[in-house]
């Protein structure tokens, strides 16, 4: 047994997962498409002890509610079987930015648990393996294990769904800048959201230009075309709002200020400034824009009386940053 650390980043999604084919096994409806994220991350220490009763969960600056707390023990639950292990776990974890705001805090959560907790069950698994181990705790997880930009292919079994990576973080310079409008976690939970997107009447059109849309993107991926990339981006964000606004009951993740940013980012783009939106379930703006713009793109969110931002540049996917070899007495650096 050992102790280790792991850290994972967020990931932002351009082609976006919202609803399953199987909720259990958490198989999305679709395809989907992300970049990992230099500046909000989770950072998970994870060490099985022989003399704990149940396992003890702590996450620095945060009450963890007892949902929440059953999700990682669920998820240390598919790692004792896999590693064949009856043995508890101590687990402290740290996000760098706010939970439950449409940053994705359970992307970087799980995918730093399943590292930390398999390495230290001693499990020897493969960046695909972990992919799937981590998307069942949290779908979105699986994309935060591949470097730099991935695809998560939906899959029709829990083996054939992961993420990979499509390129490497240095592939393409751009800018992921985040406005943070709200920091009050959010009434509806992703998770919970997921379930209710059926019973939106636009539910079934989305995934079915699912495929179209993401052979688009792709391409321009691909061409680094970022004209052709930034509208496809925002599209696929009205696209999944439009979902949300229209389920039963309706999801209402923007803010007024959400609002204000989209306009605004039309009004730089007639004014040369490229730059795109794109938003998760949370009311949190995500401007992507390319890296030589990223200073003109700060200021103007500071124009518009945004106090918080986040710059984040492409980055890799979850790795361990310590592994202390542990013989039940004392820790030793491995
Ligand atoms: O993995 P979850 O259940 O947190 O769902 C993520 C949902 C979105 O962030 C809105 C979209 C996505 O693909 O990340």
């Amino acid at each position: 047994m050992r102790k280790v650390t792991a850290i994972a980043p967020a990931n932002i999604a351009f082609i976006k997962y919202w609803g399953r084919k199987d909720e259990k096994l958490r198989l999305p409806a679709n395809n989907s498409l992300a970049m990992n994220l230099s500046n909000v991350f989770t950072i998970t220490t994870v060490e099985f002890l022989e003399n704990l009763k149940q396992d003890q969960i702590k996450m620095a600056g945060e009450k963890l509610d007892d949902k929440s707390k059953k999700r990682i023990v669920d998820h240390l639950e598919r790692i004792r079987n896999l590693a064949n292990i009856k043995v508890h776990a101590r687990v402290v974890t740290k996000n760098n930015f706010p939970k439950g705001t449409g940053i994705a805090s359970s992307a970087s959560g799980f995918a730093a648990l399943t590292l930390a907790a398999t390495t230290a069950a001693d499990l020897k698994l493969s960046q695909k393996q972990l992919s799937i181990l981590a998307r069942q705790g949290s779908g979105s997880a699986c994309r935060s294990i591949p470097d730099g930009f991935t695809e998560w292919r939906a899959g029709n079994s829990s083996e054939a769904s992961y993420a990979y990576s499509l390129y490497p973080p240095n592939w393409w310079d751009i800018t992921d800048i985040i406005a943070i409008i709200g920091e009050t976690p959010k009434k509806v939970s992703s998770s919970e959201g997921h379930v209710l997107s059926e019973s939106s009447l636009f539910y079934k059109p989305r995934i079915e230009g699912m495929r179209a849309k993401i052979r688009i993107i792709k391409e321009a991926l691909k061409q680094r075309n970022f004209k052709k990339f930034g509208e496809i981006i925002e599209e696929e964000a009205v696209n999944m709002h439009a979902v949300m606004m229209t389920s039963k009951p309706a999801l209402f993740y923007w803010l007024p200020k959400t609002m204000e940013i989209i306009l605004a980012v039309q009004d730089w783009r007639d004014i040369d400034l490229p730059v795109y939106f794109t938003i998760d379930a949370g009311p949190n703006v995500h401007l992507i824009c390319q890296g030589k713009d990223e200073n003109r793109v700060s200021q103007k969110l500071k124009s518009l009386g945004i106090k918080k931002i986040i710059i984040n540049k492409p980055t890799n996917g979850a790795r361990i940053i310590s592994k202390h070899l542990y013989d039940g007495t004392r820790a030793f650096v491995g």
